[in-house]
C-alpha cells in the first residue's frame, strides 16, 4: 500500500473484513461529509437498522466531545455506527465503555500498544491517536437509538495535523512508520463490539468489561487535572465506578466523582 494511492475504503476492500451478523451489515460508503454522526443520526431518523454504519474518507465538520472540532483529513477512519440495543435496563454510558473497549482491542491486534483515557479518548504514550462521540436520541423515558461516532487518525501524515495539534496528536502511520489497514482495523472493532454487546454485556454485565477497560486505562494512579463545566478539579485519578464516573482524589484525601468532563495527565 503506498500512500499516494490511499486504501480508499469502498465495498470490495471493506467487505471481506465484516465478520458480524448485524453490525456493519448495511454501510454508507462517503468520500466526503460533513459528518459521519449527522448523517447516521439523519439515517436513524429514517429507519435505517440497527449496526448500520456510516464511513467518509474526509468530514468537514467532524465534531469532537464537549462541541469541539474533529480533524478529519484524508487517512483517518472516521466512521459512526447506529445501535438500537434491546437490553433491558442498559445504562448508555456503558456503551461508551464498550467503544473505547473495541477499538483499544482492534488497535492492539495491529499492533498498536493504545490505551485509554477517561471518558474515552485514545491515546498512544502521551499522544492522542482517536476519540469517540456517542450521540443519543430519546422518547420520554425510552432509547430510540444511540450513534457511536469513532475517530482514529490511522493514516494520518504527522505534517497534515495543524499546528495546534501537532504536539498533542499522533496517528497509527505515525507510531509504525508504514500504513495500516484501515478496512481491517473498522472489522476488528465491528467484531469486538458485537461481541461486547452481544454476548458479553447481556449475560456478564458491566463489571467484566469495565475491569479490562481499566486494564488499558494508563490514566489511572496519575495526578491529573479535570476541567468540567462547574469548575476545575487537580488531584489523583484513583478510580472508574461502575456508572462511569471517574474518581479523583484530592490533596485532603477526599474523592470526587465526575460524571462529564476534560482530563488532563499532570504527570
Ligand atoms: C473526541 O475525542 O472529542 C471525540 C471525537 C469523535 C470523532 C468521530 S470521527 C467520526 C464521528 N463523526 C464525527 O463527527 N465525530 C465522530
Amino acid at each position: 500500500m503506498s500512500l499516494t494511492q490511499p486504501d480508499t475504503l469502498t465495498e470490495t476492500r471493506v467487505l471481506p473484513y465484516i465478520k458480524t451478523k448485524e453490525l456493519g451489515k448495511n454501510i454508507f460508503f462517503h468520500v466526503s461529509l460533513d459528518s459521519t454522526n449527522t448523517v447516521a443520526k439523519e439515517l436513524a431518523e429514517k429507519g435505517e437498522p440497527h449496526g448500520t454504519v456510516v464511513v467518509a474518507e474526509t468530514q468537514n465538520r467532524g465534531k469532537g466531545r464537549l462541541g469541539r472540532i474533529w480533524y478529519s483529513p484524508p487517512g483517518g477512519l472516521w466512521f459512526s455506527i447506529i445501535l438500537r440495543p434491546k437490553i433491558q435496563n442498559l445504562i448508555p454510558a456503558h456503551l461508551t465503555f464498550m467503544s473505547g473497549l473495541a477499538v483499544i482491542q482492534a488497535a492492539r491486534k495491529a499492533g498498536i500498544e493504545a490505551t485509554l483515557r477517561w471518558p474515552n479518548d485514545i491515546y498512544v504514550g502521551n499522544k492522542k491517536v482517536g476519540g469517540i462521540l456517542t450521540e443519543t436520541k430519546t422518547n420520554g423515558t425510552e432509547f430510540q437509538y444511540f450513534v457511536i461516532g469513532i475517530g482514529l487518525n490511522v493514516n494520518v501524515q504527522p505534517s497534515d495535523f495543524p499546528a495546534e495539534l501537532r504536539e498533542e496528536a499522533t496517528s497509527f502511520l505515525e507510531i509504525k512508520k508504514e500504513p495500516v489497514s484501515r478496512a481491517i482495523i473498522l472489522g476488528n472493532i465491528l467484531i469486538a463490539w458485537e461481541k461486547l454487546l452481544n454476548e458479553i454485556y447481556p449475560k456478564q454485565g458491566f463489571a467484566p468489561i469495565l475491569k479490562v477497560w481499566k486494564k488499558y486505562a494508563s490514566f489511572l494512579g496519575s495526578q491529573v487535572r479535570v476541567d468540567t463545566s462547574t469548575g476545575s478539579l487537580e488531584g489523583e485519578a484513583v478510580d472508574v465506578t461502575v456508572t462511569g464516573a471517574l474518581c479523583v482524589q484530592d490533596i485532603d484525601g477526599i474523592i470526587h466523582e465526575v460524571s462529564s468532563g476534560d482530563v488532563r495527565k499532570l504527570w
